[in-house]
């Protein structure tokens, strides 16, 4: 699928569920209560089987799943199967809080998982704990060692909050000299509970890493979020993704689908498209998704007026 501007959409974010089991303070409200009446996750194990097969026939080569904490959905095990053996997709990934993911790690990579992109935004237990409202880090760290054993590739996430954890950095950095793993720093976005703390909280991370002589810039992949550098000899890569700046708009590969069955075609825009009437009619399905994808936005306009256009919180996008 090609849009209007000549870019190859071929990798889909889905979202399994807009519930999670933290609760970050610049994601989610504290005071949230999923359980009771909430009927936001709409879309059946089969609806995501369809969707999968009709974007695989499309040209989609790369699938996110993402939540909310998307391990939190049963039917996760089954879902990576199908995707990576009847659809024929090899590049499978999820984007997790880690909580879990030491359980569940072995069976998903057995299913054909590939990646995992892990949000860990302090290294110390108490500012985890404070920041994610009772994580507990030590669950995180394990994940990570069980991951990297069985040779699941490992992204780190960690959001940087100015005044909360920008000490910890260089901790962050030196972890990719021993590890085989990449850490990124995201520049916190003003939408939903984070443009509470993001006054307050924006950290330039372009100048902190400028600021590091150790660090040599690497030529990455120019449709990843991420920017990366190295240490000499390190064994993974230090990342800065900067989504204020808009950097990557130009190409975008992505399109979203929410756990209540809209297409997302770019993060920040409040356009939905509801596809809920095209599930399980294949022909329907394939013509509406090539008009539609004509429609993806050039690109967000963050960083000309500072906010986002979408209505959603970001643990009902999926990032
Ligand atoms: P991969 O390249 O597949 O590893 O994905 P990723 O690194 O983009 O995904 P991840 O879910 O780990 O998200 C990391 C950060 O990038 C989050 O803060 C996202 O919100 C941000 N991000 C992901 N996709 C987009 C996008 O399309 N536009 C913008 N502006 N930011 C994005
Ligand atoms: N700004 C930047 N990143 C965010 N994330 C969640 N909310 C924000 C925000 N406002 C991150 C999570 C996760 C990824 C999907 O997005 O920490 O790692
Ligand atoms: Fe959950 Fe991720 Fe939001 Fe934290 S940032 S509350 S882990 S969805």
């Amino acid at each position: 699928m090609v849009d209007k501007y000549g870019r190859n959409i071929n990798y889909v974010r889905i979202s399994l569920t807009d519930k999670c089991n933290l609760r970050c303070i610049y994601c989610m409200p504290s005071d949230i209560e999923f359980e009771k009446n909430y009927i936001n996750d709409v879309l059946s194990l089969n609806d995501y089987k369809f969707i999968i097969k009709g974007m695989s026939e499309l040209g989609i080569n790369k699938v996110r799943f993402t939540g909310g904490e998307p391990l939190l959905y049963p039917n996760l095990v089954d879902l990576i199967r199908y995707t990576y053996e009847e659809c024929r997709i090899d590049d499978i990934g999820i984007t997790t809080n880690g909580i879990r993911l030491h359980e569940m790690a072995y069976e998903l990579y057995q299913n054909g998982l590939k990646s995992v992109n892990i949000s860990m935004d302090s290294l110390k237990e108490y500012k985890y704990k404070s920041i994610t409202r009772g994580g507990d880090l030590k669950d995180v760290l394990k994940s990570i060692h069980k991951c990297l054993s069985l040779g699941i590739k490992v992204k780190i996430n960690c959001v940087v909050i100015k005044g909360f954890n920008d000490d910890e950095l260089l901790d962050f950095m030196l972890m990719t000299k021993f590890y085989p793993i990449d850490v990124r720093f995201i520049e916190l976005m003003p939408l939903g509970e984070a443009s509470k703390v993001y006054k307050k909280g924006y950290f330039n991370i372009g100048q902190m890493i400028d600021s590091i002589d150790e660090l040599y810039k690497v030529s990455s992949n120019k449709k990843s979020a991420a920017q990366y550098y190295k240490y000499d000899g390190a064994k993974g890569r230090v990342g800065v993704i900067t989504p204020m700046s808009c950097s990557f708009c130009s190409e975008c590969n992505r399109i979203r689908v929410t756990a209540n069955g809209n297409i997302k075609l770019c993060l920040h825009s409040k356009e939905e498209i509801d596809i809920k009437y095209y599930l399980n009619k294949p022909l329907i399905f394939r013509e509406i998704m090539k008009e539609m994808i004509l429609e993806k936005p050039e690109k967000h306009y963050l960083n000309e007026n500072r906010f986002s256009d979408t209505n959603r919180r970001m643990y009902q996008i999926g990032g």
